[in-house]
C-alpha cells in the first residue's frame, strides 16, 4: 500500500505523518470507546501543553509493516483496552497478532527493527477477569523485545476498582515529563484552539430533507438503508413486543422482541445484541440550557474538522439538539480534566476559580462531583448557579463528550426457536442519591419510553424524562429502535447430550432462558438432551421472579433432565443466594463435572460472579477430598478449556 495512496487513504502511518506534518501518532484499541477517548485527550493535552503535532489512529486503520521505519524524534502512543478473557478489542486483533507474533516481518531491515521508535503505553482493564490488562503488558512486552523504546512505565487503569480515570491520570503527568526530557519539548501555557469549525446554515431548517436528526449515516437519511447491518451501520429495528417482568411496583424489567426478519442480521443463541439510545429529553434541555444553546437548538449547523486527521463523530449538517440528544454521551459521570479544560470558559471569575481547583484537586473533585455522579452539564450547574456557560465552543464539547456508544444485551431467546426476533431482558435502572434525583440508566429508560410508545402512549414521560421519540422522523417514532448483532463465544456444547450447568441470578438469567428454550427444542425434534441444571435468584418470588410463567412449560418439555433451582434472597431472615443452592447441590454438581458439564455464569462480575468461582473450587475440593488449591487449578483449568464460560458485568 506504500506507492500510489491518496492523502487521507494510505494505511502506511509514517507516510501519513509525514504527509499530515505529525510528529506523535496516539493509536487506540477500543471495543467500547473509553480507549478512543482517552486516545484523543492524550492527543489534544500533547498538543495544547507541548505543541506536539498529534493525530489519534484506530489500530484497524493501519499496517504495521512500515513501523521499523519510524522516524527518530517522533513518538507513539498506544491506548490498549483489555476484552473479556484477555483478548485484544476487535480493532488490534491484527495489530496484536502481528506484534507479538513469531518474528514480524518489517520492510527495512533495521536491526533491532523497532530501534528508532519512542513509545508510551497505557492500558484499560478491569481486575475483576483473569487477565487483567493482559493487552498492554503484551503489547509492551513485544515492543520492548523488537528494540523499541518505552518512555515511563506503561499505566494500567483498573475498571474493576472503579479508579479508571484517576490511573489514566496518575500515569500521564509522569510520563508527559519523561517524554519531555527524551524529546526536549517545552511546556507552554495551554492554548485552546478548537479541532472543529461550525458554521451556522442559515438557509436550512431542522425539516429540510438533508439535515441529519439523529440518522447514523447518508442511506438512513433517505430512507435506504440496507445491509450489512453493523457498529457502523445499525439496523433500525421494528419492536415487536414489549412488557413488564416484574411484578414489583416499584421496579420495571422489561421483555422486548425486536423484529430483525427481512434484515438480513442473524444471530446465535448466546450473542449479544446492541442497542443505540437517544438521550432523555429532560437531560438534552439541562445541556442545552446550561451551555446557553436553547434559543439555537434547532438552528442547522456544518461541522468541519480543521485538522485533516481528525474525524467530525456524526454526519452533518444537523441541528445542535439533534447532536446533543443522539451522539454525545451527556449523562455520563464528567471528568476532571475535562472540567480542567474548561475553567478559561466559565462565566465568571469565581466560577474560573473553583473550575481550575476542581480540576486540580483530586479529592475536592471526588467531594464535589464523582461522589454525586454530577454529568457535565450538571457540574456546570454547580459551578456556576444560573450563569450560562456561552463561551465555551462548541467544538470543546464535540472534542471532550464521548460520543454515544450502543449497550450489549445478552439475548434472551434461541436462534433455534426464533431465528427472526430477538429478545432482550432489561432491568430499568434508577439509583437513589441521597438529597439528589435519581441517577438513570440512559439505555433501559429510553426502552421503557418506547414500551410507553408502543403501548399506545402518544406522550410517553416515564419519569418525567420526556422522550423526543414522536418526532419529525420515522426513524425514532417510538416503535423501532437502532441495533446491531455482536457474536459471543458464549455458548451452549456443540452437542447437546452434554450436561449444563447455568448460575444466572437477575437479569443474568437473560441467555439461560435462551439456553433453555433451545435444549427443549432439540428434545422435541428428537435429540438427545443432557441434565441442565439452572440456578437463579432473585429478591422474592412474588416479585421479580423473572419468567416464571415459562419455566413449567420448559420443564414438561424437557421432564427429569430439567431443574430450576432458586433461591430468593429476600423471603427469610437470612440471605439465600445462587452458590448457597451450588454449595447445598455439591454432590451433583461434581458429578456433573466428571461428566463433563459445561459450567456457565451470567450477571454481576464484581460480587457474585467470584463468589461462585470460588464456591465451585469448595465444592469440587470436598467432593473429591483434594486440597483447595488442587481445586482451584481444576477450575481455572475448566476456564481455558472453555469448559467455564462467563458472561459477566460490571
Ligand atoms: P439481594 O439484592 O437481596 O442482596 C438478583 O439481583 C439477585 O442476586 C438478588 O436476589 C440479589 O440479592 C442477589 N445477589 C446480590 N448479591 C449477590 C452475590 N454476591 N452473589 C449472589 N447473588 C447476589
Amino acid at each position: 500500500a506504500a506507492n500510489g495512496s491518496k492523502a487521507g487513504k494510505t494505511r502506511n502511518i509514517v507516510e501519513k505523518m509525514e504527509e499530515s506534518n505529525k510528529n506523535c501518532v496516539v493509536f487506540y484499541g477500543s471495543q467500547t470507546g473509553t480507549a478512543e477517548d482517552y486516545a484523543s485527550r492524550l492527543a489534544k493535552e500533547g498538543k495544547s501543553r507541548f505543541g506536539l503535532e498529534t493525530m489519534v489512529a484506530d489500530l484497524e486503520d493501519y499496517d504495521y509493516e512500515n513501523l521499523d521505519t519510524f522516524p527518530e524524534g517522533h513518538v507513539a502512543m498506544f491506548v490498549l483496552a483489555t476484552y473479556g478473557e484477555g483478548e485484544p478489542t476487535d480493532n488490534a486483533v491484527d495489530f496484536n497478532e502481528f506484534i507479538t507474533g513469531e518474528g514480524p516481518s518489517f520492510t527495512n531491515d533495521a536491526d533491532p527493527p523497532l530501534g528508532n521508535l519512542k513509545f508510551v503505553a497505557f492500558g484499560l482493564g478491569n481486575n475483576t477477569y483473569e487477565h487483567y490488562n493482559s493487552m498492554v503488558r503484551n503489547v509492551t512486552a513485544a515492543l520492548e523485545k523488537l528494540g523499541a523504546q518505552r518512555i515511563g512505565a506503561a499505566g494500567e487503569g483498573d475498571d474493576g476498582a472503579g479508579t479508571m480515570e484517576e490511573d489514566f491520570l496518575a500515569w500521564k503527568d509522569p510520563m508527559w515529563t519523561e517524554l519531555q526530557e527524551k524529546m526536549g519539548l517545552e511546556e507552554r501555557e495551554a492554548v485552546y484552539e478548537p479541532v472543529f469549525a461550525i458554521t451556522e446554515r442559515e438557509n436550512l431548517t431542522k425539516d429540510s430533507p438533508e439535515v441529519y436528526l439523529g440518522e447514523p449515516n447518508k442511506m438512513h437519511l433517505e430512507g435506504t438503508a440496507r445491509g450489512p447491518f453493523n457498529a457502523h451501520n445499525p439496523y433500525i429495528a421494528p419492536i415487536a413486543e414489549s412488557r413488564e417482568l416484574f411484578t414489583d411496583k416499584a421496579r420495571n424489567c422489561l421483555h422486548m422482541e425486536i423484529d430483525i426478519s427481512g434484515s438480513n442480521l442473524s444471530y446465535q443463541t448466546g450473542d449479544h445484541i446492541a442497542i443505540w439510545p437517544t438521550n432523555s429529553g429532560k437531560e438534552t434541555d439541562r445541556f442545552l440550557n446550561v451551555t446557553g444553546l436553547l434559543s439555537k437548538r434547532d438552528e442547522v449547523i456544518s461541522v468541519k474538522a480543521l485538522d485533516a486527521t481528525a474525524k467530525v463523530p456524526f454526519p452533518t449538517p444537523t441541528t445542535y439538539d439533534a447532536v446533543v440528544r443522539y451522539h454525545m454521551e451527556i449523562c455520563a459521570p464528567v471528568s476532571r480534566q475535562f472540567i480542567a479544560t474548561l475553567a478559561p470558559f466559565a462565566p465568571t471569575e469565581a466560577a474560573k476559580a473553583e473550575m481550575a481547583k476542581l480540576g486540580s484537586d483530586k479529592d475536592y473533585f471526588h467531594e464535589k462531583i464523582s461522589n454525586n455522579y454530577l454529568n457535565i452539564a450538571q457540574a456546570l450547574q454547580e459551578v456556576g448557579g444560573d450563569e450560562k456557560w456561552t463561551a465555551i465552543p462548541f467544538s470543546a464539547f464535540i472534542e471532550g463528550v464521548n460520543k454515544v456508544q450502543p449497550r450489549y444485551y445478552s439475548i434472551s431467546s434461541s436462534s433455534l426457536v426464533q431465528k427472526d426476533k430477538i429478545s432482550v431482558t432489561a432491568i430499568v435502572e434508577s439509583i437513589d442519591l441521597k438529597d439528589r434525583e435519581s441517577l438513570k440508566g440512559v439505555t433501559t429508560n429510553y426502552l421503557l419510553a418506547l414500551k410507553q410508545c408502543q403501548h399506545g402512549d402518544s406522550s410517553p414521560d416515564p419519569h418525567g424524562l420526556t422522550y423526543n421519540i414522536t418526532g419529525p422522523r420515522n426513524k425514532y417514532d417510538g416503535v423501532h429502535v437502532p441495533v446491531h448483532v455482536r457474536h459471543s463465544n458464549f455458548k451452549l456444547p456443540s452437542d447437546p447430550s452434554k450436561p449444563v450447568i447455568m448460575v444466572g441470578p437477575g437479569t443474568g438469567v437473560a441467555p439461560f432462558r435462551a439456553f433453555v428454550q433451545e435444549r427443549a427444542q432439540q428434545m422435541k425434534s428428537g435429540q438427545p438432551v443432557g441434565r441442565t441444571l439452572l440456578f437463579f435468584g432473585c429478591r422474592k418470588q412474588t416479585e421479580d421472579f423473572l419468567y416464571s410463567n415459562e419455566w413449567k412449560g420448559y420443564k414438561e418439555i424437557l421432564g427429569d433432565k430439567f431443574d430450576l433451582i432458586t433461591a430468593f434472597s429476600r423471603e427469610g431472615e437470612t440471605k439465600v443466594y445462587v452458590q448457597h443452592r451450588l454449595q447445598e447441590r455439591a454432590k451433583e454438581v461434581n458429578q456433573l463435572l466428571e461428566q463433563k458439564a459445561y459450567f456457565y455464569v451470567c450477571g454481576d462480575a464484581a460480587n457474585m460472579a467470584r463468589e461462585v468461582n470460588t464456591i465451585l473450587g469448595k465444592i469440587i475440593s470436598e467432593q473429591r477430598s483434594i486440597p483447595e488449591a488442587k481445586a482451584e487449578e481444576i477450575v481455572k483449568g475448566m476456564r481455558s478449556a472453555n469448559q467455564y464460560q462467563e458472561d459477566v458485568w460490571s
